[in-house]
């Protein structure tokens, strides 16, 4: 069956499919021996040889799923330039090659999933699929009615304006104001660039939810396997029924 070669390098576990695109177009991927740098090619899974950096690809021996609770002062890639820790030294045990679905900021907590399903990264971090995301934040200052309306209605960021999001107003202390805040998009630093566009800077960031999974007992710093249904559950987020609430 011929499939897209983007596609086809995501079940393999090479990355997400938005970093396959960007592989095949940079001039990494050879198929049967030829640079292939357009998107549209289609290749047989089954037959064809396809080598990425000069490696040839072979199936992901299995899947793997890992729901990390990440903690501040971890960085969300594979390797980092100024040394510092990543999410992937958190999960040492775990012998397979996985990646981040997604980020965190060095400075957010929180629920990350980290996989070598390609497929399921896409599923999850493309903006067609919405999937929603919930944030408690701690932010500086009384938020209120005027606040949840400004998050529904979308807020000037920068250059972009954002999609409505749910601001939901838990507690206010004396000088700060807990919410959960629930977006579906994933732009860089979007919930704290959203918080300071009304005046309330984020002073701590936790993801406790993505779609309906949790984070849920899971302590700081340790990291569970996900279930079955529970992988099912995240394929079915890309798909017609998007079943988040
Ligand atoms: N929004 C942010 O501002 N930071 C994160 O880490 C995630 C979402």
């Amino acid at each position: 069956m011929l499939e897209r070669l983007q596609k086809v390098m995501a079940e393999f576990g090479v990355a997400s499919r938005r970093k396959c695109e960007e592989l095949i177009t940079s001039g990494a991927v050879r198929v049967n021996g030829i640079a292939v740098t357009t998107l549209g090619f289609k290749v047989d899974k089954e037959k064809d040889l396809i080598e990425v950096g000069g490696t040839l690809l072979k199936p992901a021996e299995k899947k793997v799923y890992i729901l990390l609770n990440k903690p501040v002062g971890y960085i969300t890639s594979a390797k980092d330039q100024f040394g510092r820790p990543t999410v992937l030294d958190l999960v040492k045990e775990v012998h397979d090659r996985v990646f981040p679905v997604g980020r965190l900021d060095y400075d957010t907590e929180g629920l990350l999933i980290l996989t070598n399903d390609g497929e399921l990264t896409y599923r999850i971090t493309h903006p067609k699929h919405q999937v929603n995301k919930t944030y408690t934040a701690v932010v500086t200052g009384i938020m209120d009615s005027r606040d949840i309306t400004a998050f529904q209605e979308g807020l000037a960021v920068e250059d972009y304006v954002t999609a409505p999001a749910k601001l939901e107003i838990l507690k206010t202390l004396k000088h700060s104001t807990v919410v959960n805040i629930t977006i579906h998009e994933g732009r860089n630093r979007q919930v704290r660039k959203m918080c300071a566009a009304v005046g309330h800077p984020v002073k701590s960031l936790t993801r406790i939810r993505i779609g309906q999974i949790r984070l849920d007992g899971l302590e700081r710093g340790t990291y569970r396997h996900l279930t079955e249904p529970e992988v099912q559950y995240l394929y079915s987020l890309g798909g017609e029924q998007n079943d988040q609430d």
